[in-house]
This record gives C-alpha cells, sequence and structure tokens, in this order.
C-alpha cells in the first residue's frame, strides 16, 4: 500500500486492560501507516530485566506480581527512550519540563504502548510532548482471558502471536527470525487477574485527564478484526 501523508504528526495512546490487544493494534497502525512508530512501556521494561539493567532489576518483582513499576522509574525510561528516537530534544529533562507547555513542536508520528498508565504519567507527558489522540480500546474480560493462555512471545523484538488467532507461520518459531517463542512470565492467570484490577484501579483517572482535553476516543470490540477497522476509522479522520 502507497504511504499516506498525514495533514498532522500523529501521536497516540493506546489504554486498555491487559491482553485487550493494544501490541496487536499497534502493529497493525504500523503495517497500515508505516510513517508511524511504536514504543511499548512493557516491552522496554522487559529488556531492561532480561538485560539485567540496574532499572530492570529493581522493575522485576513489580512486574512478576502484577503491579504497576513506580512513576518515577518509567518515566527515566520513557524519557531516554524519546530522545535515543529524537522525538524530544536531547536536552529535556523531567525536572526542567513546563508544566502545560511543550518543550517543542513535535513533528514525529508515534504510538505509545501502555504509557502513560496513571495520571501523574500523563501530566509529566503532556509537559515533555502533548498527545492528540487516546484510544481506549474495550474488549470484555472473559474474551481476552481466553487469549492470553495462546500467547507467544518473541521476547526480543516484542512480536506477539496467538496461537488461536495469529499463528506464526512455523510453529514455535518467530517469523522474522526463527528464534523460539517463549511464553512471558505475568501471563499466568492470578498475575493476570492483579494486572486487570491494576488497570481498573488506575485507567479511570488516566482516561478522565485526556477527556478533558478533548482527545479521548473509545473503540470496543470482541475481536482485534472488529477494533482495527474502526481505529483506522479515527485515525483517517483526525490524521490523513
Ligand atoms: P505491558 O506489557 O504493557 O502489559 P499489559 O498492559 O498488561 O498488556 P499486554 O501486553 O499483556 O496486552 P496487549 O494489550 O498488548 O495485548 P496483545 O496485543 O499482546 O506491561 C507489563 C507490565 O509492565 C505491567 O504489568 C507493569 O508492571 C509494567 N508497566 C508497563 N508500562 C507501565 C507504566 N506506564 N507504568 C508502570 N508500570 C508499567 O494481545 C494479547 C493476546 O491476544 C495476544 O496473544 C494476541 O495475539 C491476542 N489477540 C489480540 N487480538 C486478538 C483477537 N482479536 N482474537 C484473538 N486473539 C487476539
Ligand atoms: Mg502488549
Amino acid at each position: 500500500m502507497a504511504t499516506k501523508e498525514f495533514k498532522r504528526a500523529a501521536r497516540i495512546i493506546l489504554v486498555g486492560a491487559p491482553g485487550v490487544g493494544k501490541g496487536t493494534q499497534a502493529e497493525r497502525l504500523i503495517q497500515r501507516f508505516p510513517q508511524l512508530s511504536a514504543v511499548s512501556s512493557g516491552d522496554l521494561l522487559r529488556n531492561a530485566v532480561r538485560n539485567k539493567t540496574p532499572l530492570g532489576q529493581e522493575a522485576e518483582s513489580h512486574m512478576q506480581s502484577g503491579s504497576l513499576v513506580p512513576d518515577d522509574m518509567i518515566l527515566r525510561l520513557i524519557l531516554s527512550e524519546l530522545k535515543s528516537k529524537s522525538w524530544i530534544p536531547p536536552s529535556t529533562s523531567l525536572a526542567d519540563a513546563a508544566p502545560t507547555l511543550p518543550s517543542s513542536s513535535p513533528t514525529a508520528s508515534f504510538i505509545l504502548d501502555g504509557f502513560p498508565r496513571t495520571s501523574p504519567q500523563a501530566s509529566k507527558l503532556d509537559s515533555l510532548i502533548p498527545i492528540n489522540l487516546v484510544v481506549s480500546l474495550i474488549t470484555p474480560v472473559n474474551i481476552i482471558l481466553g487469549r492470553i493462555a495462546n500467547r507467544w512471545v518473541h521476547a526480543p523484538s516484542g512480536r506477539v502471536y496467538n496461537t488461536g488467532f495469529n499463528k506464526p507461520r512455523m510453529e514455535g518459531k518467530d517469523d522474522v527470525t526463527g528464534d523460539a517463542l517463549t511464553k512471558r512470565e505475568d501471563d499466568g492467570e492470578e498475575t493476570w487477574r492483579a494486572r486487570l484490577r491494576k488497570f481498573e484501579e488506575t485507567s479511570e483517572p488516566l482516561l478522565e485527564h485526556y477527556e478533558r482535553k478533548g482527545v479521548l476516543c473509545r473503540v470496543e470490540g470482541n475481536s482485534s478484526d472488529e477494533i482495527s477497522p474502526k481505529l483506522f476509522g479515527e485515525f483517517e479522520r483526525r490524521f490523513c
């Protein structure tokens, strides 16, 4: 498909329960609009854990218990990722960002999957780079739970598969590298339920924060095939 020009930079956040399909929808948006790229806070944290960085060692127990990592920890990680992608100026620091004014006129178009997750994280992000579309993905919990059991991941890239829905071309192998697929450590049912409780606690104030700014839209569906066309429609209406 030909690359479509955007009318303006798209800075998108995907919000939703664990396993709702944030990673899946981010991948589909990028396939359709290749000028987008995505950052998943969960993938950044899992890389830090795998590489045994000091931050990863601190984050691991929070993640394994299904709770959130502390705001200051995720903010440090995201700030450094945004800088490394040149989406914000290299001199930006968490301390000196103005509370309401963007520190630059950003031109990059991107998707953030899983960040921000709390309203303090959202307020900090407002001061670094203003977001212009927040998509709340909604699917019934019983449907999500069924998917998690079938999820397999390619840990180094974050690519996600599902044995019932988007199978890898070769069983148990990543399509791109051929590496063995693995299960995520936090995908046991008990941990998933803890993650869901955390999401229910934190998502309401987060969504209210963006509703007040007039950038929130809700996309509901039982499957990604129902959700994707609605998401593409919302995206095109705003940016194409
Ligand atoms: P994170 O990695 O963000 O996990 P999550 O929010 O729990 O979401 P998931 O990645 O589990 O699900 P997803 O919505 O991406 O769904 P997917 O597309 O894979 O965070 C992990 C942890 O890191 C957190 O618990 C926390 O500790 C920490 N953390 C991260 N960000 C943080 C932050 N900002 N602040 C503090 N802590 C933070 O889809 C799920 C499965 O369903 C896949 O197998 C997929 O193939 C399948 N699927 C998708 N659509 C369909 C369909 N239509 N039909 C069937 N299967 C489908
Ligand atoms: Mg994900």
